[in-house]
């Protein structure tokens, strides 16, 4: 079957252009100007005055099959990345059982192919159980699909753990993925540590948890010439380190939330569960640095870290409710409307954020970009009609998002993934 889109502005190759868009069965066929007149397609859709976007890839979601179904399943989890745009996902291995065999491994590749709507890249653990001890064996893991490893949820505490890892990882060509927590900055810490801990009276969590953490790898990474990953920086203290790190050469790339760009612990109003994430929300100086991190190159790719959770294990408050947020289905939107409509970012530049940059980062040849031959995985967006995040339109299990009710722009219209429309706007 040929589908014709066409009259969109297309992101293709950095740039926004008035083109059209062919799409065979479940690869793109061409894409250029004029194309209307040549085709004989079976379905036409205008896009005039829509974005046409290759499918966003989001390296860092949290889908919870096997072991916390009431949370989210890979049905529920890739149908809202699909809501949002994404085609492509990188899912973290904190399941039960962990992804930390080849057995395991080839299970859960299994699960996201019966069930996954979108492209699901599985990470498997860096150690045993994710307990932080015992290195995992990569190769074995990479032969059974693994794309990157990770312990997302706990840094690595073990300099020593962190340095075979890093071997082991750069001998399989695997890249690591850290979730950079030093655990004895804690102090049981439940919100950034400063001003709005104390006038909520909640505990602390220093920020040099994370960037003290971060200087350690990055040296233990330019001695293991690793691709390490550096997951949700979120201090102004980790770009400057990332920044010295590109400059030495060493082999790092790193990744920003929405929440951590959009939002400061200003924002927290009252004691309320869906604010809390981890790491947590930080000051304006650190969002300031990472929205120049963005622009300047520092910051390589946006990630979600969708993590979705049921509401009452999001209830009670910041001293009872589980870390983390959703973000799947209001990234784009949130994103467009905060930082592009307010010229803080090109559009250009927040599309490439979302496709080529994580593509390249993680070497995904055929991602985050419309290629005649490749798979057909197209999103395309309205940036003209506002809109509100209702609750109601949620595809994922979890309403843990501090966003809901917002008014917004760029709303998805329709997602592609090969060539199959896997979401479309209800009218
Ligand atoms: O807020 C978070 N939630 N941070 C993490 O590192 C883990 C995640 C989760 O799995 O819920
Ligand atoms: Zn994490
Ligand atoms: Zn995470």
């Amino acid at each position: 079957m040929l589908t014709l889109i066409k009259n969109g502005l297309v992101y293709q190759a950095g740039q926004l252009q008035k083109m059209d868009v062919l799409l065979q069965d479940d690869h793109f066929a061409a894409v250029g100007v004029a194309l209307a007149e040549l085709s004989d397609a079976d379905r036409v859709i205008d896009a005039a005055g829509k974005l046409v976007t290759p499918g966003f890839v989001d390296v860092h979601v949290h889908y919870r099959q096997p072991g916390f179904t009431q949370k989210e399943t890979i049905k529920t989890g890739s149908l809202a990345a699909a809501h949002g745009g994404f085609t492509t996902v990188g899912a973290m291995p904190n399941l039960d059982p962990v992804p930390d065999t080849p057995e395991k491994m080839e299970q859960m590749q299994a699960l996201n192919q019966k069930d996954g709507v979108v492209h699901i890249l599985q990470y498997a653990a860096i150690t045993k159980g994710r307990r932080g001890k015992e290195v995992n064996d990569y190769a074995a893991l990479k032969a059974a699909g693994a794309f990157a490893i990770s312990d997302d949820g706990n840094g690595i505490q073990s300099a020593a753990v962190m340095y075979q890892a890093m071997q082991h990882a750069a001998a399989a060509n695997l890249p690591l993925a850290e979730h950079i927590e030093d655990e004895s900055l804690l102090f049981n810490g439940v919100i950034n540590a400063g001003p709005k801990a104390q006038e909520l009276n909640l505990p602390g969590m220093l920020d040099l948890s994370e960037s003290s953490q971060l200087a350690r790898d990055l040296i233990l990474a330019q001695r293991t010439k690793v691709h390490y990953h550096a997951c949700h920086i979120s201090t102004k203290e980790s770009v400057a380190l990332i920044r010295w790190a590109k400059q030495q050469g060493i082999r790092v790339t790193c990744e920003a939330t929405p929440h951590h760009l959009l939002l400061t612990a200003d924002d927290i109003l009252a004691d309320d569960g869906n604010y809390k994430m981890n790491p947590p929300l930080r000051t304006r100086a650190d969002q300031a640095a990472l929205i120049a991190a963005l622009a300047d190159g520092t910051i390589d790719l946006i990630a979600t870290d969708h993590a979705p959770h049921a509401a009452d294990e999001k209830a009670g408050g910041f001293c009872h409710a589980a870390f983390g947020i959703t973000g799947s289905e209001t990234a784009f939107s949130l994103l467009y409307t905060k930082l592009v409509k307010t010229g803080q970012l090109t559009l250009p530049r927040l599309l490439e954020l979302l496709t080529s940059a994580p593509a390249k980062a993680f070497s995904l040849p055929t991602a985050g970009t419309i290629q005649p031959g490749e798979p057909a995985d197209l999103a395309i967006f309205d940036l003209q009609q506002p809109s509100q995040i209702r609750e109601s339109a949620y595809y994922s299990k979890g309403k843990n998002n501090p966003f809901t009710g917002e008014q917004i722009y760029g709303i998805t219209e329709m997602t592609f993934v090969s060539g199959r429309l896997v979401y479309q706007k209800e009218d």
